[in-house]
């Protein structure tokens, strides 16, 4: 891979699963405004690229996920910048969950306000048993303003998501897989069972994954019914999907070709 960054790890196994680490272990990964433009030009990349077939991201170190936005970029802001740092905020996460392959987070540590958010722009969590994940703006007289406000209550509920912003709190592995804040708790890695989850889908129908992801993408949209049959019916015209049945049919395992 020709791109190379200061903040960023980018490793592309032989299967095309890519490994993203945010590597400030000295700062607990925080997430300053460099990590956010190399986040930035890291995610065009890994949405053009044809070699990738799904994305994990990490925390450098045993420590950290990440601990947040740099709280002393935040420090010295004044409203109509904090304004604009939180809508850049917003769209790179938003890019990070758009993306039409399978994105895990692999949440090895801390994971405070902005790594929180972060963690729930992907499309699944798995933790390590020393996770802590949490929302503690409020302690800083803030706000979530990464899209924490509105991805936490889709996936704990709003009774939920209101007691974990308003106390700012942390919550464990085991609570956050309780309230499905996370996925799964991992026996020992997080990246490790991030990477066995990753083999599991990438055996499946290439365009299947892809339109699965677009179809859960649209729930709770007026039109998501309409798009999951859209979506189902395009599947009938890949060789993807003759090759699945054909091999269903003929007892064996399917190899796609995600044509
Ligand atoms: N922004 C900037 N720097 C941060 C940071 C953040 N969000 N989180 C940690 N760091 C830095 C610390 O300032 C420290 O830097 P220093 O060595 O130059 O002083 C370094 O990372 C190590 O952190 P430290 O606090 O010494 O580690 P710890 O193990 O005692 O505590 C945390 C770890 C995560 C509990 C603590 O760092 C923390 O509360 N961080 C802020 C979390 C937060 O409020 N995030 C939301 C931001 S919106």
């Amino acid at each position: 891979m020709s791109l190379s960054f200061e903040t960023l790890l980018l490793d592309v196994d032989e299967s095309g699963v890519c490994v993203l680490t945010v590597n400030r272990p000295d700062k607990m990964n925080a997430l300053n405004n460099q990590v956010f433009e190399e986040l930035d030009s890291a995610l065009d990349h890994i949405r053009e690229s044809k070699e990738i077939k799904a994305l994990i991201v990490t925390g450098a170190g045993d420590k950290a996920f990440v601990a947040g936005a740099d709280i002393k970029e935040l420090n010295t802001l004044g409203d109509s910048e904090a304004k604009k740092k939180s809508l850049r905020g917003q769209r790179v996460f938003q890019k990070l969950e758009d993306l039409t392959i399978p994105v895990i987070a692999a949440v090895n540590g801390y994971a405070l306000g902005g790594g929180c958010e972060f963690a729930m722009a992907c499309h699944v969590r798995i933790a390590s048993e020393n996770a802590l994940l949490g929302l503690p703006e409020v302690s800083l007289g803030l706000i979530p303003g990464y899209g924490g406000t509105q991805r936490l209550p889709k996936l704990v509920g709003e009774a939920k998501a209101l007691e974990l912003t308003l106390t700012g709190r942390f919550v464990k592995a085991e609570e956050a897989k309780e309230i499905g804040l996370v996925n799964q708790i991992a026996e020992e890695s997080a990246l490790e069972s991030a990477k066995e989850m990753v083999k599991s889908m990438l055996k499946q129908g290439p365009l299947a994954l892809k339109n699965a992801i677009l179809a859960i993408k649209e729930s709770g949209n007026e039109s998501g019914y309409n798009s999951e049959a859209n979506l189902f019916g395009e599947l009938y015209n890949t060789d993807d999907f003759k090759e699945g049945t054909s091999a269903f049919l003929e007892k064996r395992k399917p190899s796609f070709t995600g044509k």
